[in-house]
């Protein structure tokens, strides 16, 4: 980063990271404004502003950096549109945009890549009106945002990052269990509901590809330092199967019983390329084994999973 530049986080209170400028939609919730203000070196170096998507004009003062890291995502729909304009945007977008299904819907490329974008108008047997809501405007921004880079002389400059399902650190500081974690751990803690958007992953994306949440920080400075980069980049560490991750689960967690139902009936249909952002020199520090024992880890302080699991 270079010295005295500045660099906004939209929707800061989602996960830790690397912030100067931290927008929160309410200023007065006093656990996400307390969480923020205890991160290390927060004193000097955080500033927090209100901002909300649907009132685009509050982001200004935020925005008045060089890097923004859009990460806010508003879970309820509305009819408002948001303009953010000028400056380098780096984005966290979601992998389900990207499935190798071909368009016609029959079957799957043979992996998955940056030139994938998920056909939006089948039905999908796990996907449920919120998930296929979600996948859905995540692939229409996406597409939108990256045709700024196309604008000559335009005010953007546009790196996406459409990141696989996100593994917490076991040192979190978050006081739940983020929801993508859920979805990981979904074999091992027995909820359905998130079991099902594990199965729509894979229905989607022919495997259910991971990220530890550590890596997907570093990705975002990385692309930071990098004022080459622009446009597309699959953010994914590992690519296992649903089979393949209750077969992890059942070595390596010997104690724990996994029913039928979790054991998923979809076998691999794609492999997840993720060259492209390694070929300009990004190393992933966490594989699958260190993203599953971190998610546990996260659970069990937590207390969301037994502490008397007995550790891989
Ligand atoms: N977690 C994953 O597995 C995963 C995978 C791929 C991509 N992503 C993407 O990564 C980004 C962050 O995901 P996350 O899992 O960290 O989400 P999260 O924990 O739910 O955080 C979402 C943030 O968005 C902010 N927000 C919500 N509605 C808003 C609104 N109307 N206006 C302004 N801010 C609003 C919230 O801020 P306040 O409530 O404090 O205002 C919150 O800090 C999203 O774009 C998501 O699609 C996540």
């Amino acid at each position: 980063m270079e010295e005295k530049s500045k660099v906004c986080v939209t929707g800061g209170s989602g996960y830790k990271g690397h912030i100067v400028h931290a927008t929160l939609r309410n200023l007065d919730d006093t656990s996400k404004v307390g969480l923020l203000k205890s991160v290390p070196n927060a004193v000097g170096r955080l500033v927090l502003f209100q901002a909300d998507i649907y009132n685009p004009c509050e982001f200004e003062p935020a925005i008045d950096c060089q890097f923004v890291f859009h990460v806010a995502i508003p879970m309820v729909p509305n009819t408002h549109s948001s303009q953010c304009t000028r400056i380098r945007l780096k984005l966290p977008c979601w992998v389900m945009a990207s499935s190798p299904l071909n368009q016609d819907g029959t079957g799957f490329k043979s992996s998955l890549d940056e030139s994938c974008w998920t056909p939006l108008d089948f039905s999908y047997n796990y996907g449920d009106e919120f998930t296929m809501g979600y996948t859905k405007s995540k692939t229409l921004a996406e597409k939108e945002i990256l045709s700024y880079n196309d604008v000559e002389n335009g005010k953007l400059e546009v790196v996406t990052l459409p990141c696989a399902l996100v593994g917490a650190g076991g040192d979190t500081v978050l006081s739940y269990l983020p929801t993508s974690t859920n979805v990981i751990l979904s074999q091992l803690t027995g909820k359905l509901y998130a079991f099902r958007a594990l199965q729509l992953l894979q229905e989607l994306l022919g495997s259910g590809p991971l990220v530890h949440v550590d890596d997907v920080c570093e990705v975002h400075i990385f692309c930071m330092d990098k004022p080459s980069l622009k446009g597309k980049f699959i953010c994914a560490a590992c690519d296992p199967t649903i089979r393949e991750m209750v077969d992890y689960y059942r070595k390596s967690y010997p104690d724990l019983e996994t029913s039928e139902e979790f054991l998923g009936v979809l076998d691999r249909g794609s492999i997840c390329n993720n060259a492209k952002l390694m070929e300009d020199g990004f190393e992933y520090k966490y594989g699958m084994k260190m993203i599953i024992e971190d998610s546990v880890e996260c659970a069990r302080r937590l207390g969301v999973l037994s502490s008397c699991l007995s550790s891989p």
